[in-house]
């Protein structure tokens, strides 16, 4: 594996596999690397000559200060990971090679209602960065395919508009969440949660799993408001329990059995905040 921490290397080396006819394929992550992140790495090698990888902890997606403190980091581990998969390049940039300007005055994306619902109502900012940041690396890598998993619905849904905004020719693809055995998805905040923690908390894919079985065409409302008081009962401080169509995020209160649907939790345990997601049909 090739590791770049600067954007002019990385970009003389692509260049030279782009001449050769190569794919370029595109995985960014934060690190804290996992088996969710190490599907996406296998699934991207399948289509693609050069595997690129990123691993930069954003600081302008971050709304919450305590939560970028506490970021897990496990850089040597990762670095491991990602040879034993066999990723072609690793692209470790520092915080200034991203953002030469510093972290005032960074464009602002037009994202519209996905801003204002979920995840965007819930962490106000975070969007704006995770589109600041994407767009660079994008600009930096310039791959023809870019894989991202569902476990981060909402997140998928930006990164696609912020494609279409900005007219960049980058095919996403999204990979399945990837779970524990008990069916936590996995993530690289789990690496958090105490023992006990760890335990209560695959009862939020419980709480999607039940939704998946018990939602009927009709209204939807009180099946969320079911769950929401369920996990908040268990212990957990919800943000949200929703269920909504997948296609555009529309929350759904009234179901017509047919459109297709999502639903989305996101929760605190203590002080650790956990997101998953599950289609419904
Ligand atoms: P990070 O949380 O490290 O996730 C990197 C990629 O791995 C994202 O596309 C995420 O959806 C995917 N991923 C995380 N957990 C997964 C799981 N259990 N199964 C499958 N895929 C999973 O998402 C980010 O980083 C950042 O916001 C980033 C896009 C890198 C921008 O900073």
């Amino acid at each position: 594996m090739i590791l770049f921490k600067k954007i002019d290397a990385l970009q003389a080396f692509i260049a030279e596999e782009k001449k050769k006819g190569s794919n370029i394929g595109f995985v960014p992550t934060m690190g804290a690397l996992h088996n969710g992140h190490i599907s996406l790495i296998n699934t991207c090698k399948q289509s693609n000559q050069v595997t690129v990888s990123s691993i930069f902890i954003n600081p302008t997606q971050f709304n919450d200060a305590s939560d970028f403190e506490k970021y897990p980091v496990t850089l040597e581990k990762d670095i491991d990971m990602l040879e034993k998969n066999d990723c072609d390049v690793l692209f470790l940039p520092p915080v200034n090679e991203i953002y030469p300007e510093g972290l005032k005055d960074l464009p602002h994306y037009e994202l519209g209602y996905l801003e204002t619902v979920l995840e965007g109502k819930y962490r106000p900012g975070h969007f704006q960065g995770v589109c600041q940041v994407v767009h660079r690396l994008l600009n930096a890598v310039q791959p023809h395919h870019l894989y991202l998993g569902q476990k981060d619905y909402q997140q998928c849904m930006v990164i696609k508009k912020l494609i279409a905004l900005t007219g960049l020719n980058i095919q996403v693809i999204i990979s399945p969440t990837l779970r524990e055995a008990d069916g936590l998805a996995m993530s690289s905040r789990n690496m958090r949660l105490n023992e006990a923690e760890r335990k209560q908390a695959v009862k939020l894919s419980e709480t999607l799993l039940f939704i998946k079985k018990e939602i009927k065409p009709g209204y939807t409302g009180d099946l969320a408001d079911r769950c929401f008081n369920y996990l908040s009962a268990e212990g957990f401080k919800p943000d949200y329990v929703a269920i909504a169509n997948a296609d555009n995020l529309e929350l759904l209160e009234n179901w017509d059995g047919k459109a297709s649907a999502v639903a989305l939790v996101a929760a605190y345990l203590n002080d650790v905040r956990l997101i998953d997601n599950m289609l419904l049909n």
